[in-house]
């Protein structure tokens, strides 16, 4: 695994928008792996602001996105394709046609990850995947004791989470108590893994992720086990 140290989260941010940047420059039909948190936002703006200088193309990009929430509407300003739409889709010259999530909006559970599996399946192995890291441990909505070889599956979302995602809505009974998400089997076989973290509350679960026994407890302790796995955390993560 490589770290790298940012000083604080701009410079964890660039760091990263880097890497992604550097992957779209080398292979402009890249197949990237999204991910939605406050992590990744400062990333995002860095790409758009790259792509408004004109350094950066993403018309033969596709995007496929870790997870979002059952029964929200893409018009929902809290469903992840409307985060992923206002924050990165809509400033950049993205082709819409091959930005995926899955849908949230689909009530028949296996339908809708049956549906999304057989899109990750289309659009090849992702090229790079980017994760933030959840306080308990989860990538993507795979939450503590998900098994690690499931593919998009339906989850129930751990109290933990409705907490933590609770500051986005108006009030805690908002928060969806289930998602799709992809699963460990599919993030793992990304060909590179990214991951961001950044704050002094992420330090106890960096050290217990990468640092500490590899168990479905913390889910992205298995991201030990892959080949190539980029960390950009900041000094009070990596505390
Ligand atoms: C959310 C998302 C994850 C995200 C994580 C951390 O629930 N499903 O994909 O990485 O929690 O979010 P944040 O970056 O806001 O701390």
């Amino acid at each position: 695994m490589k770290i790298y140290k940012a000083k604080d989260y701009n410079d964890m941010s660039r760091k990263a928008a880097n890497i992604i940047s550097a992957q779209v420059i080398l292979k402009p039909d890249s197949v990237l792996g999204l991910a939605t948190g406050s992590t990744p936002l400062g990333l995002y703006r860095q790409l758009a602001e790259w792509y408004e200088k004109g350094d950066l193309d993403f018309s033969q990009v596709t995007t496929v996105n870790l997870d979002e929430y059952k029964g929200l509407t893409k018009e929902n300003p809290q469903s992840y394709y409307y985060f992923m739409h206002e924050n990165l889709f809509k400033k950049v010259n993205i082709d819409a046609g091959r930005t995926f999530l899955p849908d949230g909006t689909e009530a028949d559970s296996s339908k809708a990850c049956e549906d999304y599996n057989q899109i990750l399946h289309s659009v090849g192995r992702v090229d790079i995947q980017l994760l933030g890291l959840g306080h308990n441990g989860h990538i993507g909505f795979n939450e503590p004791g998900s098994v690690f070889e499931k593919e998009t599956h339906c989850v129930r979302l751990a109290d933990q989470t409705i907490k933590a995602n609770r500051r986005f809505f108006a009030t805690e009974e908002e928060v969806p108590r289930e998602a799709y998400t992809m699963g460990i089997k599919t993030i793992m076989s990304a060909r590179r893994i990214l991951i961001v973290v950044s704050g002094a509350d992420k330090a106890d679960i960096v050290k217990k992720a990468f640092f500490g026994p590899i168990t479905p407890q913390v889910p992205a302790s298995i991201l030990q086990l892959h080949p190539d796995v980029t960390l950009v955390a900041d000094e009070a993560a990596l505390a």
